[in-house]
């Protein structure tokens, strides 16, 4: 009688924690992070145009910054680095562990230094931005009616072109809005990007999520 043959399972291997990261201004901070925390991250995933990269224990897709929470709520990607701009206006029901400190910044009203908005005066109001939700319950809070403009981009146009009066806009470090004649009216909010997770997908992968989290925790706000 012959020797049965031996059915070995096939090795129980758990895939790559996937994390969806923005490109553009913060994608060098959020390298900068993962390597810190201990991630391969190899330099590639800054010039090449690959969209996702293997890190190890991590996959990493690169995106649109708006496109992170919508990757991550539909379970795409398992966790996340957004801005809390972005979260706030899109207000998906997303786990924010951790703000990660980078990609600091401040969301703003501005207006052109030789335009002011003259607040008594009796105006159709214009406001161009990004950000409409988060500018609405802004301008509702303060009591103000205005129409809402939605740019994608180079918002600081807009006063400049008579499209819109003021504007709600990130601001780092004030280059464009000096740059373009404008001035700040006022700081709506402190922004900073932020480590979301699925919760769905914390349940299923609690393991290499807390793993993620503790490493992320102890090494963010380090220098
Ligand atoms: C962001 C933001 C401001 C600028 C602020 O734009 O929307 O325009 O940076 O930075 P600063 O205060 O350091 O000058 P971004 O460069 O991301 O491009 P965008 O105009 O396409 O939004």
């Amino acid at each position: 009688m012959g020797a049965k043959p031996r059915h070995r399972p096939p090795a129980a291997r758990t895939r790559p924690l996937v994390i969806a990261i923005p490109k553009g201004r913060v994608l060098a901070q959020a390298i900068d992070l993962l390597r810190r925390a201990g991630y391969a991250v190899g330099d590639g995933i800054r010039t090449s145009r690959r969209l996702v990269h293997d890190a190890g224990p991590l996959r990493l897709l690169v995106l649109r910054g708006q496109d992170v929470p919508t990757y991550v709520d539909y379970g795409a990607a398992d966790v996340g680095i957004a801005g809390s701009d972005v979260l706030d206006e899109q207000g998906r029901d997303l786990y924010e562990p951790l703000d990660l400190g980078i990609g600091r910044c401040r969301m703003v009203v501005a207006e052109a230094v030789d335009a002011p908005v003259v607040d008594a005066a009796p105006i159709h109001m214009r406001v161009a931005t990004k950000y409409p939700n988060l500018t609405r319950r802004h301008l509702q809070a303060r009591g103000i009616t205005a129409e809402i403009i939605k740019l994608s981009g180079s918002i600081e146009l807009a006063p400049l072109l008579g499209l819109a009066h003021r504007i709600v806009d990130l601001v780092e470090t004030g280059e464009t809005l000096r740059q373009n004649g404008l001035r700040e009216v006022e700081t709506i909010a402190d922004v900073s990007a932020r480590l979301v997770v699925n919760p769905a997908r914390l349940k299923l992968r609690t393991d290499q999520i807390s793993e993620l989290i503790d490493r992320l925790e102890s090494t963010a706000g380090v220098p």
